[in-house]
């Protein structure tokens, strides 16, 4: 399929998303012949800037974020030559009149908001008012919004010009490689298919924990905290993803009416139900990995009052027919013992056991799907022994698919590489339709005001472990343990 010629105007292209993930994105997508020879990309920001000085700034942040396969040198010299800057207030709609100038007629726009929130209905109507609505795509990141009141505020400023199929809204999570195979695994193996339900899973667990900490954004991550930034959105859409019933078919928005009715179906977690079903966490100074690192409080601009939470454990139920009685526990974390995303869903045991106790215990089994690092996804069977003398003994053993393996080229693409590439296409299945943010927010909204009504703060934990001790014991309460990656 011929390519055609885009234009990307990033507004904020200075940023800390822009420099760390839009850019390389786009220079693999060139490096992987994916952008057409005339495609354009105008950094767009507030202050002044040189050309030349930005082209040299992104090329050392090339250099340093891509790692594999090793930059290269020719397409690297072709890749910033795209490049252009313009300067303009996002807040006023008369200076997008250089941008109109600056892009020219009929070539197609992608316009990518790396800005806060806040000035994503300004830009919108700067857009518009340069007459640049109508060839023009958005593309918007999270967080939209801190709460469902003002994600509606937004979204009502972007909506003014832009219509639903020419609205992109990030969660970056859905461009993960492993996020992209659970589609396949649930809705083309039979196997799995006709078993997940309540009849045969016990409960499901969705982890995300991340090593780093607030990497200098406490003005943002303050505000905001580990529900709205990780649960309210990532982890959300991770549980629709598995908990959903098979669409009737691949179009974006028979994907998305399957997540929206899990959310609704999702139960709100009552005051009196807190205690037993959530908690909190903050981190304190601890060893990660050999490294001594501050506590949140220490952090770099932080106020030492702060009860903003680092971590957040989850125990939530999806009331319908599917899903009744089956417990999904939720927890993520910064400062965390290490990087480690995957879901594990655990099965039943058998109905009856046949075997004796000196055969062994049988352990259930759990499929494994492994989102970062190392993407794969392994199933835990129960296998005996192979040894003539010893008789029977069951044991559980991996089966093993490692995508990274697998894959032709063994490298897995950049989330932001394939969601920039849907975009170009015009797809819109790995992205979030607006009733979808609404219904998480208004399970976060109710969970945070319950909070704040019962007074609830964090618990301390040490960087470097795997969060409160309380977490542990959400789990022990059903008579489980967090899955144990070692
Ligand atoms: C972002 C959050 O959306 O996701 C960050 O704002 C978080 O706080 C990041 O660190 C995690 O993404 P990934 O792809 O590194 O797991």
């Amino acid at each position: 399929t011929s390519i055609e010629p885009r234009i990307f105007a990033l507004f904020g292209a200075f940023g800390d998303l822009a420099l760390r993930k839009l850019f390389p994105a786009l220079y693999q997508l060139d490096r992987a012949e994916l952008l057409s020879a005339d495609t354009r990309i105008i950094a767009l920001s507030r202050q002044t800037t040189d050309r030349t000085e930005a082209q040299a700034l992104i090329k050392e942040k090339l250099v340093r974020h891509v790692a594999h396969p090793h930059i290269n040198d020719l397409i690297l010299e072709r890749f910033v030559e795209r490049i252009e800057c313009l300067s303009i207030e996002f807040s006023k709609p008369s200076d997008f009149d250089s941008l109109a100038e600056k892009v020219g007629a009929n070539t197609p726009i992608i316009a990518f908001f790396a800005t806060p929130a806040s000035v994503y209905g300004s830009i919108c109507a700067g857009l518009a008012s340069a007459g640049l609505a109508e060839r023009c795509d958005v593309v918007l990141e999270k967080p939209i919004g801190h709460d469902l009141a003002s994600f509606h505020e937004v979204s009502d400023a972007v909506s003014r010009y832009f219509p639903e199929n020419r609205t992109y809204r990030i969660d970056h999570y859905l461009g993960k490689d492993t996020v992209q195979n659970l589609s396949a695994l649930r809705f083309a193996n039979n196997l799995f298919g006709s078993q997940w339900n309540q009849n045969h899973i016990s409960h499901v667990e969705i982890t995300v924990a991340e090593t780093v900490g607030i990497e200098g954004r406490w003005g943002y991550f303050d505000q905001a905290g580990q529900l709205r930034d990780m649960i309210q959105n990532h982890l959300m859409q991770l549980l629709c993803l598995i908990a959903m019933d098979p669409p009737p078919d691949l179009s974006a928005n028979s994907i998305r009416d399957e997540k929206v009715k899990v959310l609704k179906s999702l139960v709100p977690i009552s005051s009196e139900k807190l205690k037993d079903n959530l908690v909190l966490g903050q981190y304190r100074a601890g060893n990660l990995q050999g490294t001594t690192v501050p506590g949140y409080l220490e952090e770099e601009g932080a106020n030492s009052e702060s009860t903003t939470e680092t971590f957040v454990a989850l125990r939530v139920e999806i009331s319908n027919w599917r899903w009744i009685g089956v417990p999904f526990y939720l927890r993520t974390g910064k400062r965390m013992a290490k990087k480690l995303s995957e879901i594990v869903v655990h099965f039943k045991a058998p109905p009856h056991s046949i075997f004796l106790p000196e055969h062994g215990q049988i352990i259930s089994n759990r499929l494994i799907i492994r989102l970062q690092p190392n993407e794969g996804i392994s199933l835990s069977v129960m296998t005996t022994d192979r040894g003539l003398e010893r008789g029977m003994q069951l044991r559980s053993e991996p089966l093993r698919l490692n995508f990274a393996d697998s894959s032709a080229n063994s490298r897995i693409p950049d989330a932001y590489e394939r969601l920039l590439l849907e975009v170009m296409k015009g797809q819109q299945n790995l992205f979030v339709r607006k009733d979808e943010i609404e219904c998480a927010w208004k399970w976060c909204d109710q969970l945070i005001a319950n909070c704040k009504a019962q007074g609830i703060s964090p618990d301390n934990y040490a960087a470097g472990s795997w969060g409160p001790e309380a977490a542990m014991k959400l789990m022990d309460r059903d008579g489980r343990s967090w899955h144990d990656d070692d």
